[in-house]
């Protein structure tokens, strides 16, 4: 028989070498951002693996075509777990203006119409909005795991006021005529680190790596 005369014997806290390691665990993100992807990755750490849609071999344009952030995060959840069976999440935001009953909302990005335009979404939020006095607004994330076949929603808040025109540079969306609580400058006059302490997206997805670290 072929046994070795000598075992040496492992010594305690030997490192790991990448083969004897067990696979780790990955989730779906319903996004084809590359950005977003990125961000959550560097939350969660190396424990899972986040992987976008194209990553994982999935190319559909999945609907959005319910009237509130949490039915079409959950759309977009539950038809990525349909079609993978695998552990998945999504999220959706909207801007809510109180004076235009929670306006643009869910129709945040088609605001102005089918273009997706920022400048128009944000003439036609100005001028909706015209000079009303009451000015607040909100950026509102929600996020929809679903995690060994249950959902569980996350959602982050961002309350601040809308301006009377444009100002920045930075950012994307509605982003130069939103002013977060606790600052006195746009989103878009913001650098992207300045923003992120105040981010709906950012204490959304907190909540959601919380939720995943403490299931590791
Ligand atoms: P999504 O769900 O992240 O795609 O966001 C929907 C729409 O909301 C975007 O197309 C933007 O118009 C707007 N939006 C979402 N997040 C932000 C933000 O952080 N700043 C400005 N606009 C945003």
């Amino acid at each position: 028989m072929n046994q070795p005369e000598h075992t040496i014997p492992e010594p305690e806290n030997a490192p790991v070498s990448p083969a004897q390691q067990p696979p780790r665990i990955r989730i779906i993100f319903a996004t084809n951002n590359a950005h977003k992807v990125e961000e959550i990755q560097l939350a969660i750490g190396d424990s899972l693996e986040v992987i976008s849609l194209r990553q994982a071999g999935i190319d559909i344009d999945i609907p959005e075509p319910h009237d509130t952030l949490e039915a079409n995060a959950t759309e977009k959840s539950s038809t990525i777990h349909r079609l993978t069976g695998e552990n998945c999440f999504s999220e959706d935001t909207g801007l809510e203006v109180p004076a235009l009953n929670g306006e643009p909302g869910v129709k945040s990005a088609r605001y102005a119409g089918d273009g997706r335009s920022f400048e128009k979404n944000i003439e036609k939020l100005l001028h909706r909005l015209d000079d009303s006095p009451d000015r607040r607004a909100r950026f509102r994330t929600v996020i929809s795991l679903i995690w060994q076949g249950h959902e569980y929603l996350f959602e982050g808040i961002c309350e601040g006021h809308i301006l009377h025109s444009p100002v920045g540079s930075h950012g994307f969306g509605y982003d130069p005529v939103f002013v977060p609580e606790g600052d006195t400058r746009s989103f878009a006059q913001l650098s992207p680190e300045e923003k992120n302490r105040y981010s709906h997206r950012r204490k959304a997805a907190d909540q959601l790596v919380a939720f995943l670290l403490q299931t590791q």
